[in-house]
């Protein structure tokens, strides 16, 4: 049997890479509390793709985009015999170039909008900036981010099914190609350049070195946080010292002003307690309160909780939709738990919560329940 070159071994070493990274990214985006590790992979899957793209426009025999079945007519005999017999194409097969050049679009689509959902609604990464200028754009940003990762996911799931079809039904080797580097046949074998080796070392070296450098700079400006902790405690002493003798306390910017102004002027009864102050502190604890409410704030929870109390009254961050919906996730016996306590126990989960942070990767769903 004689046998072709046809994927040399940057090309293959850059398809499983990118597998691993895309399932790895895929299932840390289940966890908040990783979403670091998910900007790590996804810078990485953005590397990965750009080196793809300017591989495909090297003189590399297969690989190269000039070699991609692009044919519309070949498209159509292809898929219209998707269940028949079938030629092996010495390079990629017509559905297969239309869904890598998909893939590489739509991943990187992907990565540029999650960096952009990363600096608006979290304040982290290269466009952190962006978290003050174009915060109430953050759901939009999101869907987006929605939008391409969904559908780059639908393509991946497209081209496996077809490799599979193509592996079971037709017997095909092309699977096994983009392991071994050959498909059978008297095809065009490809050999690399010295330049091209180069390139190779290069775009994978690069990619193994910018994960492993992310992982262990976390102040990276690529993934880093520009969320300042406060001190309350010297912000504002009565608030500090009043606000967290029992409960966490909580970050002004979790409530709308008229949710304090209310609160605070009916301290006597103040969920079953009687908090009240006297007249001095009082003032001057809601006005700090009001001073920093959520509408002052560009974070993504004070957006999001403003978006969900709307025009009701309530007082009770716990009481909003959004809040009941985030916690949805968390079976009901974790907050009974020794560890929790109560729901008002946030501390217990959203560590930095005192200190104004809520950030995600904060999250710890108190260890040992
Ligand atoms: C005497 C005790 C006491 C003091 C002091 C107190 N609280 Fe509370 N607070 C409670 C109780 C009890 C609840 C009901 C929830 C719970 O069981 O923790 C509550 C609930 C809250 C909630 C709603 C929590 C939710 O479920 O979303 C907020 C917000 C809040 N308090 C803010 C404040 C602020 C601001 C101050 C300082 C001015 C303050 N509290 C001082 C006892 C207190
Ligand atoms: C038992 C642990 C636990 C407790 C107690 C808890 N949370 Fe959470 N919280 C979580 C988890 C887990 C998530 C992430 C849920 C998800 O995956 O969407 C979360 C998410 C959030 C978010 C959304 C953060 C974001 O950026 O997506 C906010 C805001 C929040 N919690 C506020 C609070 C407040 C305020 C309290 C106290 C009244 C509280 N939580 C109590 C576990 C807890």
């Amino acid at each position: 049997m004689i046998k072709t070159y046809i994927w040399s071994l940057f090309t293959r070493l850059f398809h499983i890479l990118l597998i691993i990274a895309v399932c790895a990214i895929f299932l840390i985006a289940e966890f908040e509390n990783l979403l670091d590790y998910h900007a790590i992979v996804g810078y990485t899957i953005g590397l990965l793709l750009l080196f793809r793209i300017a591989w495909g426009f090297l003189d590399v025999k297969h690989s190269k985009f000039k070699d991609f079945n692009f044919n519309i007519e070949d498209l159509k005999e292809y898929l219209l015999n998707i269940f028949g017999n079938k030629k092996e194409y010495a390079g990629h097969n017509p559905a297969s170039s239309w869904a890598i050049i998909a893939m590489i679009i739509l991943g990187l689509a992907s990565v540029i909008s999650g960096v952009v959902v990363f600096g608006t609604q979290e304040g982290m990464g290269i466009l952190s900036f962006l978290n003050t200028s174009r915060y109430k754009d953050m759901d939009f940003f999101e869907d987006m981010h929605e939008f391409f990762t969904n559908a780059f996911m639908f393509v991946i799931f497209i081209h496996i099914a077809g490799a599979l079809l193509d592996r079971f039904l037709h017997n095909s080797k092309a699977v096994e190609s983009m392991i071994y580097g050959y498909k059978e046949g008297d095809g065009k074998s490809v050999k690399l350049t010295r330049f091209q080796q180069l390139f190779g070392v290069l775009w994978i070296g690069s990619a193994l070195f910018l994960f492993t450098y992310l992982l262990l700079t976390p102040s990276n400006i690529l993934i880093k946080d520009s969320n300042k902790a406060v001190d309350y405690r010297a912000e504002h002493e009565q608030f500090y010292k009043e606000c967290i003798s029992c409960h966490t306390l909580y970050p002004p910017y979790l409530l709308p002003k008229e949710s304090w102004v209310k609160m605070m002027d009916n301290l006597e009864s103040h969920f079953g307690d009687d908090a009240s102050l006297d007249e001095a502190d009082k003032n001057s604890i809601k006005d700090y309160l009001v001073k920093n409410s959520a509408q002052t704030s560009t974070k993504e929870s004070a957006q999001k909780i403003l978006k969900s109390i709307k025009n009701s009254d309530t007082i009770a961050v716990t009481k909003t939709a959004y809040w009941q919906n985030k916690h949805d996730v968390i079976d009901k016996s974790i907050f009974k738990s020794k560890k929790v306590g109560n729901i008002s126990n946030c501390k217990a989960c959203h560590k930095n919560i005192e200190r104004g942070l809520l950030n995600d990767r904060d999250i710890q769903i108190a260890k040992g329940v």
